[in-house]
């Protein structure tokens, strides 16, 4: 840092100037390091808190999700017995088991992730999980009138991502999206893509709702903000704690011809 200021005689006269340097680098390593430090702090005490709040939510579920579970082979076991073979009736049976499983394992995952803090790295390949994603969801859309684009790159490598939980972050941030669209009459999308930006690739979900009131990432991502009467607010915490947690981004920001663009990049190995 300079400061530099005019000499002057007693007459008032400048006669020259004074200069001095100071070396602040230390001061500004300091500052750097103490701004990490807060940083991490903040993100410890986000997941300390989310990883209670996931605890106590699997504890609740676990029991209700075991005893659809069990209705459900009880029921099927019945219906053999009785020789029923309605083909619409055991098929709707045997989806009902695997979606209860289904919740049983993302639960499972959830949680062994806020609190462990640590995701699986396997090979993943995103367009699978994302295509996987949209299958769930693409009945609830239809039924909402909500047009959804998939639109994915065809060059996107596999990369080391736990794919439940990149999977949640998808359905997470699509069943938002949809929420927000009830604030339009007609003429509801939202459209999915994928692309490789440099040593990332992101996923973009973009709707054309009301956006996003000026709030940013930060703020909409608190445990527990959430604007809907029947919403926890704990979506978008969990998602940016698990994108977070591969080393990448969730980022949100208002989309181009309105309506709120939520992405997210993973690191390509
Ligand atoms: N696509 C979007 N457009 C406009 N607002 C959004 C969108 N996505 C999220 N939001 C805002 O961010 C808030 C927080 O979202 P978040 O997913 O964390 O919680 P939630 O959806 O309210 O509840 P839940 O815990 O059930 O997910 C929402 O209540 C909503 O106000
Ligand atoms: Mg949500």
């Amino acid at each position: 840092m300079v400061f530099e200021s005019p000499l002057v005689d007693a007459s008032g006269r400048q006669i020259g100037w004074m200069g001095s340097i100071l070396d602040i680098t230390n001061a500004k390593r300091m500052e750097d390091r103490e701004r990490r430090q807060g940083e991490t702090l903040a993100h410890n005490a986000r997941l300390t808190m989310l990883g209670e709040v996931a605890s106590t939510l699997a504890h609740e579920l676990n029991q209700p999700l075991t005893a659809i579970a069990s209705y459900n082979a009880g029921i099927a076991n019945s219906l053999a017995k009785l020789g029923v073979q309605d083909e619409l009736v055991l098929g709707a049976l045997q989806r009902l088991g695997q979606q209860a499983e289904h919740a049983g394992r993302i639960v499972a995952r959830i949680r062994e992730f806020l609190t462990r803090r640590e995701p699986r790295h396997e090979h993943c390949d995103l367009h699978e999980v994302i295509v996987a994603a949209i299958e769930l969801l693409k009945r609830d859309c239809q039924r909402r009138g909500v047009t959804l684009d998939v639109n994915l790159a065809p060059d996107v490598p596999a990369v080391l991502a736990d794919a439940v939980l990149i999977e949640q972050v998808v359905i997470n941030l699509v069943r938002n999206a949809a929420d927000a669209l009830l604030a339009r009459e007609s003429g509801r999308r939202i459209a999915v893509s994928s692309r490789v930006a440099g040593e990332f690739v992101r996923i973009d979900v973009c709707d054309n709702g009301p956006g996003l009131a000026g709030l940013r990432v930060e703020q909409l991502c608190a445990p527990f903000y959430s604007t809907k009467t029947d919403g926890m607010g704990m979506g978008l915490a969990i998602c940016r704690s698990i994108v977070e947690a591969h080393q990448g981004v969730l980022d949100a920001s208002e989309a181009p011809g309105g309506g709120a663009l939520f992405s997210f990049s993973l690191p390509l190995t």
